[in-house]
């Protein structure tokens, strides 16, 4: 595939851009809103062209876009790549509310375009080995899940500073907390409720709590997840089952040659279980392809990201209320 990219990001540079050309497609051109700094963006990522702005990337004969801009600006450069023709991946996460996610879920089916989200911890074969255990029974029923993403985040300039451009520690970390929770328990919660304690306009830290009700044959289970710029780093995630508990250390940026551990914890001993090594971007943008020519469906698709959109949307509501809010109201129409 011929891939364009909007904005020299960081992570365009140290992973994504990486991954593409092992996955065997080209990276044709970068654009920046600086061409001076472009040119040399692209030029130290081995791209050939680079140009002025986004809108002249995608007017560019390309298959795909890659969109690693601020959280603010997905929406509106997500679709105008739609609006190009082109397929696109875009970063975590997609939008800045399940609206806006709903609203590029529709235009990329309108297109018969793929779009995805770039959770690329779903992609690590790690996880793979979680939900096996998850699903295999050996826990039992999930109950409780708890975890944390949390790291010091370098004073501004960040873009994770700016509240304007979607900053804060729930956008940016909490996300991912999010996204395993649904994930792990299998359904959407209920209801949910979350403190933060604001620093430079945007949350440095959010504490959030999900209830996820029972159903025919399902208990319920209930969520703790913290996430925050403002600790050394720390990353991890317990899954509580009323057999045994599992828990995960570094679940969502191992990477390459780091292999942390899984252990399985019950009443008749403990198991460790190896991780094995892989880079999961390179195993996000092979399924994004294997997406494109329609041979699997993409599994961090924008449906998916509503999902966790509107339990942020919650979250964000519960911080000025200091209230439990409802789910069910926060979904947007299909
Ligand atoms: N999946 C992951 O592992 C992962 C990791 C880190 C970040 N992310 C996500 O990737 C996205 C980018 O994060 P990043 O840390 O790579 O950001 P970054 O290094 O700050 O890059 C963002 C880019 O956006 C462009 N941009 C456009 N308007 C801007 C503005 N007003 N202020 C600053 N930059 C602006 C800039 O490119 P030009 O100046 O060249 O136009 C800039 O280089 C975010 O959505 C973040 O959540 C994902």
């Amino acid at each position: 595939m011929r891939w364009g990219i909007l904005g020299a990001a960081r992570i365009a540079a140290q992973a994504v851009v990486p991954a593409l050309r092992e996955a065997g497609d080209q990276v044709v051109v970068m654009g920046s809103r600086d061409l001076r700094r472009g040119r040399a963006a692209a030029a130290q990522m081995g791209i050939p062209m680079a140009v002025e702005g986004y809108q002249a990337v995608l007017e560019q004969d390309l298959d795909a876009i890659y969109v690693p801009l601020p959280n603010s600006l997905h929406r509106p450069w997500v679709l105008a790549a739609l609006a190009s023709g082109k397929h696109v991946l875009c970063e975590k996460p997609l939008g800045l509310t399940a609206r806006e996610a709903g609203e590029m879920a529709a235009a990329a089916q309108r297109a018969h375009l793929v779009l995805a989200e770039a959770v690329m911890y779903r992609y690590h074969p790690r996880w793979q080995l979680i939900m096996d255990l998850v699903h295999s029974g050996e826990l039992g029923a999930v109950r409780q899940l708890s975890g944390g993403f949390s790291f010091r985040l370098r004073p501004p300039p960040d873009v994770r500073w700016e509240a304007d451009l979607g900053g804060g520690a729930l956008y940016d970390v909490g996300s991912y907390l999010i996204n395993a929770a649904r994930w792990v328990v299998g359904r959407d919660p209920e209801r949910a409720v979350a403190l933060a304690i604001p620093r430079r306009g945007v949350d440095e830290s959010t504490s959030v709590l999900l209830e996820f009700a029972s159903g025919p044959g399902t208990a319920a289970t209930l969520a703790a997840l913290s996430c925050g710029f403002a600790t050394v780093g720390s990353e991890w995630l317990r899954i509580e089952g009323d057999q045994a508990v599992l828990s995960v250390p570094k679940p969502f940026t191992a990477w390459h040659e780091e292999r942390p551990p899984i252990l399985v914890d019950s009443p008749l001993g403990q198991r460790l279980i190896d991780s094995p090594a892989a880079d999961p971007y390179l195993e996000m943008v092979t399924a994004f392809g294997r997406a494109v020519e329609a041979l699997a469906p993409v599994q961090t698709s924008a449906e998916d990201a509503i999902g966790t959109l509107a339990v942020i949307d919650a979250c964000r509501a519960s911080w000025l209320s200091g209230s439990w809010q409802d789910l069910e109201a926060r979904r947007p129409e299909a």
